[in-house]
């Protein structure tokens, strides 16, 4: 579900940044990918996959970005061709470790959730900071998950404690590179309806043997249900990203933006 956005973007408000934002062929990635460039940003993404014939963006890498050799293919395409970047969204990741609670989960499982979730940012982090340390300019999105504040446990829970590390990680990152001209920011989806969500809404119910719908809102329903009534969608995330990385949130740094339709019960 991540259809054209509904949003009108000014189209000067990128011109000469250049982006990078990984995992940008689907879901909430590809919807910022297409709001930072309708932004006039130079715009740079990677998947595991090739670029759908469907998309054109202005740098494309191939690489797994959950591996060190493939972050810094990336880093070094991204060097090599833009010289570097103004703005870094590290989007990637995910979960697909089996359900079944606590004690199915491998150190495999762990791992791979882990490098994805939060070595992936923070290898990334590492070779294109000191461009940005350099210029003395540069923002960093860390896409997390609600999760880090309110785990799953069926099928999560690797992804909901990588997340955990990946918002702290963010916010000792903001507090070294922040008075050196970068901003570091976080946000935190919700269920948003993606092709991510729809395959893990798939596994559910495949695992309890009903229909999607009823997994679905059996989902929503373990969230503690979702206040607005349904999922968000990834142009409305993509709306936060685009202001988060623009001079409109100069001052914004260090925080974590909550984007879930009120699910997270307390303050
Ligand atoms: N959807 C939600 O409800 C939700 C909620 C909270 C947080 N989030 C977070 O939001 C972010 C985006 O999620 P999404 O639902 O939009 O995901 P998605 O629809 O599955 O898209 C993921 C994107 O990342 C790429 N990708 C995945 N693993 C990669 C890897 N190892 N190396 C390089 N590219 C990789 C995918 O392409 P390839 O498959 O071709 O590699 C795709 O372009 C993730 O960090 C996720 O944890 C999602």
């Amino acid at each position: 579900m991540s259809g054209a956005t509904r949003f009108l973007a000014d189209p000067t408000e990128f011109a000469g940044k250049r982006a990078l934002v990984t995992g940008g062929t689907k879901g909430m990635g590809e919807a910022i990918v297409r709001r930072l460039a309708a932004g006039g940003a130079t715009v740079a993404t990677t998947a595991r996959s090739p670029l759908p014939g469907s998309q054109t963006v202005d740098l494309f890498v191939q690489a797994d970005i959950s591996t060190r050799e493939g972050v810094d293919k990336v880093v070094r395409n991204v060097l090599d061709r833009l010289g570097g970047v103004d703005i870094l969204v590290n989007n990637v990741g995910g979960s697909s470790a089996p359900s079944g609670g606590v004690l199915a989960l491998g150190d495999e499982d762990w791992q791979h959730t882990i490098d994805a979730n939060l070595f992936a940012a923070v290898r990334l982090d590492r070779g294109l900071l000191p461009g940005m340390l350099e210029r003395g300019t540069g923002v960093i999105i860390h896409i997390s998950s609600i999760q880090r504040r309110l785990p799953l446990f069926e099928a999560t829970l690797a992804y909901a404690a990588a997340k955990a590390a990946l918002t702290t990680y963010s916010k000792g990152l903001s507090k070294e590179v922040g008075p050196r001209g970068v901003r570091v920011n976080t946000v935190a989806p919700g269920f948003i309806e993606t092709p991510a969500a729809q395959r893990l809404v798939a596994r559910l119910a495949e695992k309890a043997g009903t229909d999607q719908n009823t997994a679905r809102r059996g989902l929503m329903d373990s969230l503690g249900g979702i206040p607005i009534g349904r999922p968000g969608r990834p142009d409305e995330v993509a709306e936060l990203v685009a202001f988060l990385v623009s001079d409109r949130a100069a001052s914004i740094h260090g925080s974590e933006y909550v984007i879930d339709g009120g699910t997270v019960p307390a303050v």
